[in-house]
């Protein structure tokens, strides 16, 4: 795919890896609209875009929880540009807490946020991207394959998003609509801060070392190559290679492994 005029969704681009995508793409020449809760910071993001690289992008503040809010992102798009070529569907949220002291409206916020957000922007979307044939995205997660302590609700909401995905990727197969999951390993942004604490307040803090970590500019580069070269699945760390691979190999192996790694966190959850 060529970016040039091609008109592309992306939510969550307030933050992380989603404004780093906004600002790839608009290098590569398409023309944006994004969604996030923060409108005064995307109004910022947009207008900065459409100075630095001649595009044109439209804010849409949009709380993808909401179903309302979805349909008016989708359709201030086609208002807009008059077609939709890409959706990423890149919002999403963490938490970090164990799920014996959770409270579950935190689980069920997660499954809004990270499927539901996934399931409302692609089902309105859908009817503009297949005359297109264009491209959907969902940004998963290494932890959509492999369960993460101290993480159920994050796990949960990214297996579902990735059945969901594969779903639609066979129901499209013969449209020409390409769909791609694409699932970055630890990456330096506001996740971890922002995650949710058994009682949805945010964690205020990273329990990772984020130096080590990917950067979001690497992850928008990898998705952006990705979406043009319709690939199917993006893992994009050795780590979650290996982690996908020896789940599926050897699933209690994996069990002890993921626990020391998580034992190793800032204030571990899991000793
Ligand atoms: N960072 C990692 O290590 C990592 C690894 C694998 C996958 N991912 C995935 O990558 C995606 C982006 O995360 P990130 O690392 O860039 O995190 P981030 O810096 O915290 O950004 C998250 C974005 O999602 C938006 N968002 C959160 N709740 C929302 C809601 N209800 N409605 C609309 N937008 C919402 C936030 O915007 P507002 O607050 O303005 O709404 C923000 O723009 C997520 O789906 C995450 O699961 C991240």
């Amino acid at each position: 795919m060529n970016y040039k005029d091609k008109t592309i969704i992306i939510t969550g681009a307030s933050s992380g890896i989603g404004k780093a995508l906004a600002e790839e793409l608009a290098k590569r020449g398409a023309n944006l609209v994004l969604g996030a809760r923060q409108y005064v910071t995307l109004c910022e993001i947009t207008s900065e875009l459409e100075k630095q690289y001649g595009i044109k992008a439209l804010a849409v503040q949009t709380d993808v929880s909401k179903e309302e809010d979805c349909a008016q992102l989708i359709n201030q798009a086609v208002l807009t540009f008059g077609q939709i070529d890409v959706l990423i569907n890149n919002a999403g949220l963490s938490m970090r807490a164990l799920f014996k002291d959770l409270d579950l409206s935190v689980l069920k916020n997660l499954m809004d946020v990270n499927f539901w957000g996934t399931v409302y922007c692609t089902k309105y979307a859908l009817p503009e991207i297949l005359k297109t044939k264009g491209v959907i995205v969902g940004v998963s997660s290494i932890a959509g394959y492999r369960g993460l302590p101290g993480r159920t609700g994050y796990s949960s909401s990214k297996f579902a998003m990735n059945g969901f995905m594969e779903s639609l990727r066979t129901e499209l197969l013969k449209t020409g609509v390409h769909v791609m999951v694409a699932c970055p390993g630890f990456t330096t942004s506001n996740i971890r801060v922002a995650a949710l604490s058994k009682d949805g307040q945010a964690h205020g803090e990273t329990s990772m070392e984020e130096g080590k970590m990917m950067t979001a500019k690497q992850v928008a580069s990898c998705i952006s190559d990705g979406i043009e070269q319709r690939k199917r699945t993006l893992i994009m760390t050795r780590q979650g290679k290996l982690a996908v691979w020896m789940n599926k190999l050897f699933p209690a192996f994996t069990d002890k492994k993921v626990f020391q790694l998580f034992a190793k966190e800032k204030n571990p959850l899991i000793k």
